[in-house]
């Protein structure tokens, strides 16, 4: 046999046997269900729409369709030798602006990372040696033009295995360490410490204090037509001229006494610190009810949340009646022979739900919105604004939350007189109704609504989209606050969308939320640094331990609830880690270090970045406790996902 023959048939039999070594597994026959996607499904073989796979005009068989951010885990235990993919941005998106860049971690270590990669542009191979890899991570992350269309995909994902199959596994969760320190048994006085009202209007505020009960309550200087219960610590009345006056407030009990200023400004102004409160939708959504409602206001004050400063209970859509339904419950005459608006059979009595939520000390609100129906099709104000403004005030809410929704078949375009139309009618109407009522903008940012939203009256108005309990949601949304903190403060608030911690599900079902304890320390955290509202959303008659302590720490609200209503500018961003800071009232600056990545890192602020020099003592604001004098800089390790939140003081 001639020479070459032999040699192309030991080369043929060894490629054999090397074909034989290693079994093919497609990434799609794992259990991808355990991927964390920034919106829609993670798809075996088919795209995050269900669609097939199509990266620049080629089909693929076989993927992992996924939407940025999107984090798999998998475990490998060194038995693949190689993984192959073509990563790209699906054509179904392929009009739209799409973009993102992918990332593959293994043993805490990058691997690979793509270029940015576009809608409508190739796709990146990647083919990489992972033979001494125990767990390996997929990651596709957003760009800077935000989340929108992008429809990532690991086209063609397969690994090359011989020993050891690989799997999914669910993302590392850590456990939930409490760091909020108990309050004392001895006095002590949250809650806001500038409190805003209307003359000649209803005046209701409780005085949110913790500690042992019996307590009682004393105000020196409130102004006249003001009365303090002194057992409840509930003051009432109505102030009947304008002007401002500092109020000595003082609680009592057997373990000593505590007294704290109070200054109430009486003028046009109201909301001078972010509304906190909790809301029905996160939770409840379309299963809301007036017990539920009346249960939720029982459990403020009950769990004690009410004593560090929540006072709002307000009741999202689906309180009205929903045209044309065919349910008894919900069905019914949308009005009534004058033309004011009725609720639906789960909520019997507005008058009889709203004095008992004043009669605990608590506020309340409701929510409706400019277009004929609200978001989930019920009744909503479209032509009727004044009639129902007043209705809204006679009932005796304090909150109107206004979701547009519906008003895009109404409004001619979206063009800034359209956008704001609506918002300015049911302005004059509040106006006219004589009630101190939060207004909130619900439209989700649209027209850069921080740039207006305080001119159409706006106490604070939603700065993006629904928020969901998830890390991707959580992050875009909040970090993505960045730049308009010029717009905010007192009276008029950039509202981030409401909390995501504890119970939450938008009903009937609830769960316990998806962010990780770290997550959730970043939620609050960040929320409270961008001076947001903070609306509950989870169900508080099931308050965990953990939960109970993310909203209890009186020190993180006060950073929420500091009356100077700066919001936090980020002055750092480099790479996966941030740093936040914060102007407060006392001259001191709360700073948060967060870390974005997947990984622990340590992170350092230099008193430089914050425009600072000298020393500062660093308080510990979770921990409540002070680390030290610190000369230049300060430096703390962050979880993955997490936050070090600090104050620092001259
Ligand atoms: C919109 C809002 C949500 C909620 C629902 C109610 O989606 O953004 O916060 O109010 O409507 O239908």
């Amino acid at each position: 046999m001639n020479k070459l023959i032999v040699l192309i048939i030991i080369l043929l039999a060894t490629n054999h046997l090397q074909a034989q070594q290693y079994d093919t597994i497609w990434l799609s026959s794992l259990d991808i269900s355990k991927a964390t996607l920034g919106w829609g499904k993670a798809g075996a073989d088919v795209s995050c729409m269900g669609n097939p796979i199509s990266l620049n005009g080629v089909i693929y068989k076989k993927g992992f369709g996924t939407h940025a951010s999107s984090v798999l885990y998998l475990k490998l235990a060194g038995g693949s030798a190689k993984f192959h993919a073509i990563a790209g941005i699906d054509d179904e998106e392929k009009a739209s602006s799409g973009s993102a860049v992918f990332k593959i971690y293994g043993n805490h270590g990058l691997l690979w990372q793509s270029a940015v990669l576009r809608s409508g542009g190739a796709g990146a191979a990647v083919d990489i040696n992972i033979s001494a890899i125990d767990t390996l991570i997929l990651c596709t992350e957003t760009t800077a033009d935000g989340p929108n269309y992008d429809h990532t995909d690991w086209a063609d994902a397969y690994f090359l295995v011989k020993g050891r199959q690989p799997i999914s596994i669910d993302r590392p969760m850590e456990p939930g360490v409490i760091m909020t320190p108990a309050a004392p048994l001895s006095p002590r006085i949250n809650g806001p410490k500038i409190y805003g009202a209307r003359p000649g209007n209803n005046f209701l505020f409780r005085i949110a204090a913790t500690g042992e009960r019996p307590m009682t309550f004393s105000a020196n200087g409130l102004p006249a037509g003001l009365k303090l219960d002194s057992h409840t610590g509930i003051i009432h009345g109505k102030i009947n001229t304008a002007g401002t006056c500092v109020v000595m407030l003082t609680a009592r009990n057997n373990k000593g006494n505590i007294s704290r200023k109070l200054t109430l400004v009486c003028g046009d102004q109201i909301a001078l610190t972010p509304p906190l409160g909790w809301n029905s939708w996160n939770c409840f959504a379309g299963a809301v009810d007036q017990q539920k409602v009346k249960a939720a206001a029982d459990a403020m004050v009950n769990s004690g949340l009410a004593d560090h400063g929540w006072s709002y209970i307000n009741i999202d859509d689906c309180w009205m009646v929903k045209p044309d339904s065919k349910d008894s419950i919900l069905g019914g005459e949308v009005r009534d022979a004058n033309d004011n608006m009725n609720t639906n059979k789960k909520f019997p009595d507005m008058k009889v739900l709203t004095d008992y939520v004043h009669g605990l000390g608590l506020k309340t609100g409701i929510y409706s919105g400019p277009g004929p129906k609200t978001c989930a099709g019920f009744t909503a104000c479209y032509q009727h604004e004044e009639k129902d403004a007043k209705r809204f005030a006679e009932w005796g809410f304090d909150y109107l939350k206004y979701d547009w929704c519906d008003y895009e078949r109404i409004a001619k375009d979206h063009s800034l007189p359209e956008l704001k139309k609506p918002y300015l009618v049911m302005k004059d109407a509040l106006g006219k109704a004589q009630r101190d009522i939060v207004y909130s903008l619900c439209q989700y940012g649209m027209g850069d609504v921080w740039e207006w939203g305080a001119e159409a009256g706006g106490n604070c108005w939603r700065t993006t989209g629904d928020i969901t309990d998830d890390w991707t949601s959580m992050e875009t949304i909040g970090f993505g606050q960045a730049g308009h903190e010029v717009f905010a403060g007192p009276g008029h608030w950039n509202d981030p969308d409401m909390l995501v911690v504890g119970k939450v599900g938008w009903g009937p079902e609830l769960h316990p939320t998806r962010l990780t304890p770290n997550e959730q320390y970043t939620h609050i955290s960040l929320w409270s640094l961008l001076a947001s509202p903070l609306l509950i959303g989870c169900d508080m008659t099931q308050l965990d331990e953990f939960t109970y302590s993310l909203l209890t720490n009186d020190e993180v609200l006060d950073i929420n609830q500091d009356p100077l209503g700066k919001q936090a500018s980020r002055m750092v961003q480099n790479g996966s880690l941030e740093i936040w800071a914060k102007d407060l009232e006392d001259g001191s600056k709360a700073i948060g270090l967060f870390n974005r990545g997947l990984f622990p890192a340590q992170v350092t602020v230099s008193w430089g970045d914050l425009k600072l020099s000298g020393t500062y003592t660093v308080r510990n604001v979770w921990a409540q406790s002070d680390e030290g004098r610190f000369d230049k800089e300060y430096s703390a390790p962050v979880p993955a996902h997490g936050v070090k939140l600090l104050r620092i003081y001259r």
